[in-house]
């Protein structure tokens, strides 16, 4: 115990002044361009970190029926009915499912933005839309 105090009375001011200097030499390091490229790529990394959303199907309807997402986010649907569904866009071309069994999902990732609007082909009046920004 008294050994560790000694050894503190004189080591104390070395570490201090050591703690300064570092201190002192990363406010020199750290100009506001660093700084200001360091956040930029933190916020970049936030961005362009993909989501993947689900969209349940039940009781013929899609849950949630429309959904915002970013572009490079993916979407999975997952049929919770008894019965077939589809999961297919109004645009041709686009995406189609084809016949989803129960529990069956399907997934798209939407590399573009713009509103994309979709039904079911057994049962046109289940509809819903996904907002990609
Ligand atoms: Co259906």
């Amino acid at each position: 115990m008294g050994k560790t105090r000694h050894w503190l009375r004189y080591s104390l001011p070395f570490i201090l002044i050591l703690v300064s200097l570092v201190s002192l030499y990363a406010c020199d390091s750290g100009d506001s361009s660093t700084t200001a490229s360091t956040f930029s790529t933190v916020i970049t990394s936030t961005q362009t970190s993909a989501a993947n959303v689900t969209v349940t199907l039940a009781n013929f309807a899609f849950s949630p029926a429309s959904l915002e997402i970013k572009v490079g986010d993916t979407v999975t649907w997952i049929n919770k009915d008894e019965v077939t569904h589809t999961v297919t866009g109004d645009t041709a071309g686009i995406f189609d499912s084809g016949n989803l069994a129960t529990n069956a999902t399907f997934s798209y990732t939407f590399t573009s933005a713009g509103t994309f609007k979709y039904h079911c082909l057994p049962h046109p009046y289940m509809t819903g839309t996904v907002i990609v920004k």
